[in-house]
């Protein structure tokens, strides 16, 4: 899905520095990039115990290269006290994965919906939308597209989501315990 890398950037520097632990902690930056987020967060908080381990599905300095969802899959998540989806859509395959393995930590994401505002299929079918629903008017579920996403994440235990909302653009921030 096409993006633009870290517009918003002051608002999602500020919701890490607001939720980050207080001691020493390590990040998997599922969706590292060029780390400019958490570059921004050690400049704004001054802070350098933050150890930052990067993933990109391309070659990006300081990640591991590939599809985050096998990585996810796969690697020993008790390593990370703070996982960061910063998506450029909706991060619902990444998130299923956390609540499958049971991981406890901080989780930042963004939850972007793209012009047409298509929303996941498996997220509608979490809201109880039909494949014949969906087929019949693909697009009218966007506008509730947000709401679906605070649903279901408070069916899987998130007590309190955190987050900074612009139009269609949603910086967030949960703890899994
Ligand atoms: C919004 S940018 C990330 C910006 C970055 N967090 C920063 O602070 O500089 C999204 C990044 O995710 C990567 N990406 C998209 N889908 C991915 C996937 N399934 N697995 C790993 N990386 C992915 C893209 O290559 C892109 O670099």
């Amino acid at each position: 899905m096409p993006g633009t890398d870290n517009s918003m950037l002051d608002a999602k520097t500020q919701l890490r520095a607001d939720h980050i632990p207080n001691q020493p902690f390590v990040v998997l930056d599922a969706f590292g990039g060029f780390g400019e987020t958490w570059k921004n967060v050690a400049k704004k908080t001054g802070r350098s115990d933050i150890h930052r381990v990067g993933i990109d599905a391309q070659d990006r300095p300081g990640c591991v290269k590939g599809d985050n969802r096998k990585w996810l899959k796969g690697i020993d998540l008790s390593r990370f006290d703070v996982i960061d989806l910063d998506a450029y859509g909706i991060p619902y395959d990444q998130v299923s994965i956390l609540f499958r393995r049971n991981y406890s930590g901080i989780v930042f994401f963004t939850f972007i919906q793209a012009y047409e505002g298509l929303v996941p299929a498996k997220l509608l079918a979490e809201s109880g939308i039909t494949k014949p629903m969906r087929k019949k008017c693909p697009t009218i579920w966007a506008h509730s597209a947000w709401q679906m996403w605070l649903d279901w994440l408070a069916n899987n235990g998130v007590k309190t989501v955190w987050h900074r909302s612009k139009h269609r653009k949603h910086y967030g921030c949960f703890v899994l315990e």
